[in-house]
């Protein structure tokens, strides 16, 4: 067990792995667990970094503190993760009295930076969920915050962890189609997925950035990883046109709504125990409503989005993300000096599948990935030859088994080398989120953006 949290703490730096500081120094020769603080018990910290952990790898953490601003969500998580530590709803107070070696953030997207900086400044080393933080200002204080303190910063990146996404790495790292020139990336969601960031906090511009941030940080991370270079300007168009205000009607909630019968959307979390238990149940501490109208006219992100990115080593990306598809996936094509690498994720018309859409999405928001594994298909045409199709193993549970990945590495297999350095730390988080941030801000200027102009991370071709 000592070794575990001697190996953990020893390794934080390399998981943090572009950290403007490398390496903390820690208190080693006790003979504790690792000691986990996590601040937001909702979903995402109750299970995948709540539950999964204690249930995967207790042999060598524990928990030492729950903190959430709502006392109910926070019970509940206390029982649903197995845990007897203390609960606080005051985070400092969560601090001073665990003295964590790691805190983990899973609270809403808006107010990451408040406890990454905290918990920095304190002299903790800090693992965020994803995005980073929400603007340019938060992301620049998060920097200066880790530069001073000397601490580390993890960003939990699980699509890099996916074997389909590594392999598509490992394509373009041996120069299969020669130098990169050009890409275009599409990101469909369904209306089950796209629809359910609607119906809460993510609807709105200043809780998660808009899903420029919120859900865009995902695959701008994965071009900036491929690609091994960071962005450079950013020029996008985006609007509201089918949720919010747009549609025929509106009520207050799915389960009290009169247009229950009449709406597509509608959605009964009465059927979902768990749901009820964790939001509805905690609803009067904070009125945080899981199952909001997705008709509301406070929404005001984008359902529609559209970007070009231009990378430092000239690299042009055409990328978009819908949010009212009839079904989940996404396609992506690199063309380079060689030929062209095409890639993608259950596009219905592409293979046969009993899968319905309904069911994609419970799977895909399954935390504890399934061992469902498929084979799918990477397409290499090199110039004047044939095409070549490369079969890899597919997991759809836990974000293409990409979550348990990256708790491997970050629990149990931090001294492995991994070749194709999927650890993230502040630099990738800042780097994928500012896209994002690049993005809205250039449609509310109407101008293309430059990364420069946003931080003091100069952008550079070649990242590594
Ligand atoms: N990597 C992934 O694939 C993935 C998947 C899901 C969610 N996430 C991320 O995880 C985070 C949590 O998402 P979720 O779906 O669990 O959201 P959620 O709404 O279920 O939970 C957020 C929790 O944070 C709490 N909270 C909000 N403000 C707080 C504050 N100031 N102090 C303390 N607690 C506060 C809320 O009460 C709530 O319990 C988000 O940042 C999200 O982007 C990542």
């Amino acid at each position: 067990m000592e070794n575990s949290r001697r190996n953990f703490l020893a390794s934080i730096s390399m998981l943090a792995a572009y950290s403007a500081f490398p390496i903390s120094s820690f208190n080693f020769g006790t003979s504790k667990k690792l000691r986990i603080a996590l601040v937001g018990t909702g979903i995402r910290g109750t299970s995948f970094w709540g539950k999964r952990l204690v249930d995967e790898y207790s042999d060598i953490l524990e928990f030492v503190g729950l903190c959430d601003i709502n006392p109910g969500r926070l019970e509940f998580a206390k029982k649903f993760i197995g845990t007897n530590c203390v609960t606080f709803v005051d985070f400092d107070a969560m601090l001073k009295k665990t003295k964590p070696d790691l805190i983990i953030v899973t609270t809403v997207d808006s107010t990451h930076h408040e406890f990454i900086i905290k918990g920095l400044e304190s002299g903790f080393d800090v693992l965020t969920e994803k995005p980073l933080t929400t603007d340019e200002t938060k992301a620049q204080a998060i920097i200066n915050a880790e530069r001073q303190s000397g601490k580390n910063l993890i960003v939990g990146f699980n699509y890099r962890w996916s074997p389909y996404s590594t392999k598509i790495k490992e394509l373009l790292a041996n120069n299969t189609i020669g130098k990169i020139t050009s890409i275009d990336f599409n990101w469909y969601l369904n209306t089950y997925h796209g629809a359910s960031y609607f119906r809460r906090w993510h609807g709105l511009k200043d809780k998660g950035g808009s899903l420029w941030v919120h859900k865009s940080t995902h695959h701008f991370d994965l071009l900036n990883w491929w690609l091994d270079s960071d962005p450079e300007e950013v020029f996008a168009y985006g609007s509201l046109e089918h949720y919010g205000a747009n549609g025929p009607f509106r009520g207050t909630n799915c389960r009290t709504c009169k247009h229950k019968t009449n709406c597509d959307y509608f959605w009964d979390i009465t059927k979902d125990k768990r749901m009820m238990d964790l939001y509805a149940a905690n609803e009067k501490h904070d009125d945080y409503i899981r199952d909001n109208c997705l008709f509301r006219e406070e929404i005001d992100i984008y359902d529609k989005m559209s970007a070009q990115i231009k990378y430092a080593n000239n690299v042009t990306v055409n990328y978009s993300l819908t949010t009212y598809s009839p079904f989940e996936g996404w396609r992506i094509a690199f063309n380079g000096t060689e030929g062209r690498i095409e890639a993608s994720l259950d596009i219905p018309y592409n293979k046969k599948t009993d899968v319905t859409q309904a069911e994609m999405h419970a799977k895909e928001m399954e935390q504890n990935a399934m061992e469902e594994a498929e084979a799918e298909t990477i397409i290499v045409h090199k110039l004047w030859k044939d095409y070549n199709t490369v079969l890899v193993p597919f997991e759809r549970g836990g974000h293409g088994g990409g979550d348990k990945r990256l708790h491997d590495k970050i629990f149990k297999t931090q001294n492995e080398k991994d070749p194709y350095e999927r650890a993230a730390g502040s630099r990738d988080g800042v780097m994928s989120a500012i896209i994002g941030i690049a993005a809205r801000k250039s449609i509310e200027s109407g101008t293309p953006i430059k990364i420069a102009s946003l931080t003091d991370i100069k952008p550079s071709a070649n990242r590594t």
